[in-house]
């Protein structure tokens, strides 16, 4: 992305706080103004005051260096806290803007992209942004103001004196930068095995039924050492540096100031500064060691922060590879024909790649029950992802009620088509809330009614919090026949006019299987359903059947045609695949 167009996408989070940034800033500025202005005021003590015995004057500049003190605390109050704030809410917009584009994305992106990935980019990566975003202009104003203020003062005092103080300066700026980078950088890869131990967590965790089947925790006990132990590495590197960089500030500032005196001594020995200039330069150096090291430490977060917005920015310019019409025509009510032509599909967008589908046709009437058969890989579950738009064709059209789904909305389309797949995914959350789903607004007697259409109802009047069960992630406390029939009481909830059933009960025992089948029987009536299923008992009572082999469909018609036919039909269901 251009930097001119990220920048300005960057600079659009500071301008809804606008109040906090004028807030912070200032506060940077005040403390700046107030850090050069106070040694100055020792210096017209010594240099004005005290030579004229006023005693009067003294009081007075003692006392406004005083208040000036406390002011220097509160603005450094205020900017420390304030600053952050502003960095937080800032980060918190990007966050809602971008887990608002990824809703947005495309399956695509989400098949190309980890899990882990994304969410190491809207913790952590957002968090660098954030600091960034306040600290770099912050730092920025505060160290070029108090130092430019501070060498300003003390050339127009004695100007070789400052010109001696200068001398050091570029060891100091070496020292804090080597170091404040090395922190920085530090923290950052001590930020990225937090995320790999997070992962790494995750991972096993859910997969701990597998892990314990295997009998692989010992295994996983020394993945997660590994893990651990890169972990500790990364903090012990961090340790390093922060001790390298505190140790060498102390000496540093100790010295400088060691070295103001021993210099400040031999000039008032060659009678080329007054001991007033001396014990103003040696307030100076406490004032200025500060801003350095803050500039030093800027460059390093600066680019932190820029590189992070750049992978921000990646994601925020990732267009969904799935675009509603210009002009959308959504037809009032939907009846439910479908009609697929020459469809072709491949999921890679390599021109080489293999087709998926290839060369489809498809003809199902309003309230229609099809069955679509095949072997595993044959290319079902993809034909079905094709009617609500989550992959488009590349070749060929599906049409709802003659209008081709490419004119339609895909919220609109997907409003009206219902699925329940062979894993459904329940939220971790009660039983009611994974039913509403359907229906987010719906009441409870519509809640119910569902629950009950989906032969769920009375499983869930046994459990003694009823609909405010928890199910757990992904539903682990439930069967997989008692997690199918929650999802299809959602559906129930929906009323789509389509419905598709990818392999809804081919996991499933046979009790599960019956009541579901009972359920979906209910679900089915009226409405246009496409079943892909492997027992031939779903399918035999559907009025037509689709039989896929290797992305094509081979073989068409009703039960005992396609047996007739001694086919491809025939021999899966010989196999008793079917
Ligand atoms: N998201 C995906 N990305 C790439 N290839 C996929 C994806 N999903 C499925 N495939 C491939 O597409 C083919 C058809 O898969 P699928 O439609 O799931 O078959 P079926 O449902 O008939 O078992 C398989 O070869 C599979 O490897
Ligand atoms: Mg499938």
């Amino acid at each position: 992305m251009k930097k001119t167009k990220l920048f300005k996408r960057f600079l659009k989070y500071y301008r809804p706080h606008k109040k906090l940034m004028f807030i912070d800033f200032s506060s940077a500025f005040m403390v700046a103004t107030l850090s050069t202005l106070m040694p100055y005021g020792i210096k017209m003590i010594l240099d004005n005051y005290l030579p004229n015995r006023d005693l009067k004057m003294i009081g007075i500049a003692i006392g406004a260096i005083f208040i000036m003190c406390i002011l220097y605390g509160l603005f450094m109050y205020v900017n420390t806290r304030w600053g952050h704030v502003l960095g937080v809410r800032m980060e918190a917009d990007m966050r809602a803007d971008m887990f608002a584009h990824l809703q947005k994305l495309s399956f695509k992106y989400f098949d190309r992209n980890k899990t882990g990935h994304i969410m190491s980019r809207i913790s952590n990566d957002l968090t660098s942004i954030a600091e960034a975003a306040h600290h770099a202009p912050e730092d920025l104003l505060m160290s070029v103001l108090t130092l430019s203020g501070a060498f300003t003062f003390m050339f127009i005092m004695n100007p070789l004196f400052a010109t001696i103080c200068l001398v050091p300066m570029p060891l100091i700026v070496i020292w804090g930068m080597i170091f404040q980078g090395r922190m920085i950088r530090g923290f950052r890869q001590v930020r990225k095995k937090v995320a790999d131990i997070n992962s790494r967590v995750e991972n096993s965790i859910q997969g701990i039924r597998e892990v314990k089947s295997f009998t692989n925790e010992k295994h996983e006990i020394r993945i997660f050492g590994e893990v651990n132990r890169r972990f500790v590495q990364a903090r012990e590197d961090v340790y390093a540096a922060m001790a390298g960089f505190h140790s060498g500030i102390h000496v540093l500032i100790y010295g400088y100031s060691l070295m103001i005196i021993g210099v400040g001594a031999l000039l008032i020995y060659y009678d080329r500064a007054v001991m007033a200039e001396v014990i103003t330069f040696y307030v100076y150096s406490h004032f200025i060691t500060r801003p350095i090291f803050q500039l030093c430490g800027f460059i390093e977060q600066f680019q932190q922060g820029v590189s992070a917005f750049e992978r921000f920015g990646e994601i925020m310019e990732e267009q969904p590879e799935i675009k509603d019409p210009p002009k959308p025509q959504n037809p009032p009510v939907i009846k439910g024909a479908i009609k697929i032509s020459n469809l072709w599909f491949r999921y890679s967008d390599d021109e080489q790649g293999e087709w998926i589908l290839r060369d489809i046709n498809l003809d199902i009437r309003a309230g229609q029950k099809i069955a679509l058969v095949g072997e595993s890989g044959a290319g079902k579950s993809t034909l079905a992802a094709m009617i609500p738009r989550f992959y488009e064709a590349v070749r060929g059209s599906i049409c709802i009620d003659g209008i081709n789904i490419m004119a339609m909305t895909q919220r609109f389309i997907r409003t009206n088509i219902g699925i329940v797949q062979q894993q459904p995914f329940l939220f971790d959350s009660t039983i009611r809330d994974n039913i509403s789903f359907g229906k987010p607004d719906a009441t409870e007697d519509e809640i119910i009614r569902a629950a009950i259409d989906a032969n769920i109802y009375d499983f869930i009047k046994t459990l003694p919090d009823g609909m405010d069960s928890e199910v757990g992630e992904r539903g682990v406390k439930l069967s997989g026949g008692q997690k199918q029939r929650i999802s299809i009481a959602r559906v129930f909830l929906k009323n789509p006019p389509i419905l598709v059933f990818d392999e809804a009960t081919s996991s499933l025992d046979n009790e599960s299987e019956e009541l579901i089948r009972d359920a979906m029987e209910r679900l089915c009536s009226g409405r246009t359903t496409i079943i892909i299923a492997h027992r031939l008992s779903t399918v035999r009572d559907t009025d037509y059947t689709y039989v896929m082999r290797g992305g094509e469909i081979v073989e068409q018609g009703v039960h005992q045609e396609l047996l007739a036919l001694k086919g491809y039909y025939s021999h899966l269901y010989s196999l008793n695949t079917l």
